[in-house]
């Protein structure tokens, strides 16, 4: 995977990009999880379905992107204006619209920003819910963790919820190399992506108005957005198609490749 960079103003948004400059193939974007970065689509990067080229940013802060200033309340908005600028700069003018987690919290973003940029959705280990009152105060302890810790403190407290038990047990290569990309990643981008997702409104109402293909992929072991989440985005979603993959946690992509890489190649091959 080769880093790409767009310096936009005094900002630097980094992405990989598997076929740059090829106009011709259908483009996919992929957005990561909290709190990791890009590269957590390696696995997806590998084995790029023909015809396709897959684009995944590292959002703002994170991986090899920068954070100019902050504004006042930083919301999901300011990473859809980012996966937008970016795609305008590119030429694209609409691609599958792809994301992990909050990764798919910031597609809710560009669904209601520019669904003119999103042809088909993929949806992975996320939610359409709000954050709760309890939710909002572990993301004001996390944000004290961040400033006591930094992204250690964050890798320590989350590495444990987001690989599911089978990978845990078997597959500790998946755990230490998850480990290693949170703890790279910048406090303040940390600290942005936490208020970000406390200040997300709720998106069932941004769902219900979607009619483009939509592809909903969860961790049959994922315990931060379990199976139940998953089967109220497909329930909302009106052309949706549920994947549930054995044996993965939250991160179903890195966690089970192989299964994760047959169902993202089979929706898209049908688009
Ligand atoms: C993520 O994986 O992106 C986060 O765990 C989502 C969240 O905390 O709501």
């Amino acid at each position: 995977m080769h880093r790409q960079y767009l310096h936009a103003d005094t900002r630097t948004i980094a992405y990989y990009d598997s076929a740059p400059g090829n106009t011709s193939a259908k483009v996919a974007v992929l957005l990561h999880a909290f709190p990791l970065a890009a590269s957590m689509w390696e696995p997806q990067f590998k084995a790029v379905p023909a015809g396709w080229r897959l684009i995944a940013p590292d959002l703002r802060g994170f991986g090899g992107s920068t954070i100019d200033h902050e504004p006042e309340s930083p919301s999901m908005d300011d990473y859809a204006g980012d996966v937008a600028m970016l795609l305008t700069e590119l030429g694209v003018t609409s691609a599958v619209m792809g994301g992990c987690s909050m990764g798919g919290y910031a597609i809710f973003a560009v669904l209601r920003k520019a669904p003119r940029l999103v042809r088909a959705l993929v949806l992975v280990d996320t939610r359409a819910g709000a954050d709760n009152l309890e939710g909002r105060a572990n993301r004001r302890s996390m944000l004290a963790k961040v400033d006591r810790q930094g992204a250690s403190g964050v890798a320590q407290e989350m590495i444990g919820k987001l690989i599911g038990r089978t990978t845990a047990e078997e597959r500790p290569d998946v755990e230490s190399s998850v480990r290693r990309l949170i703890k790279q990643q910048d406090a303040a981008a940390l600290r942005g992506a936490i208020r970000r997702m406390m200040n997300r409104p709720d998106s069932f109402s941004t769902l219900k108005a979607v009619t483009v293909p939509t592809l909903i992929v969860v961790g049959e072991e994922d315990t931060i957005t379990p199976v139940a989440e998953a089967q109220k985005l497909a329930e909302a979603v009106s052309n949706a198609e549920l994947v549930i993959v054995p044996r993965a946690g939250h991160l179903a992509n890195l966690e089970q490749p192989k299964a994760f890489n047959a169902a993202f190649s089979n929706f898209l091959s049908r688009l």
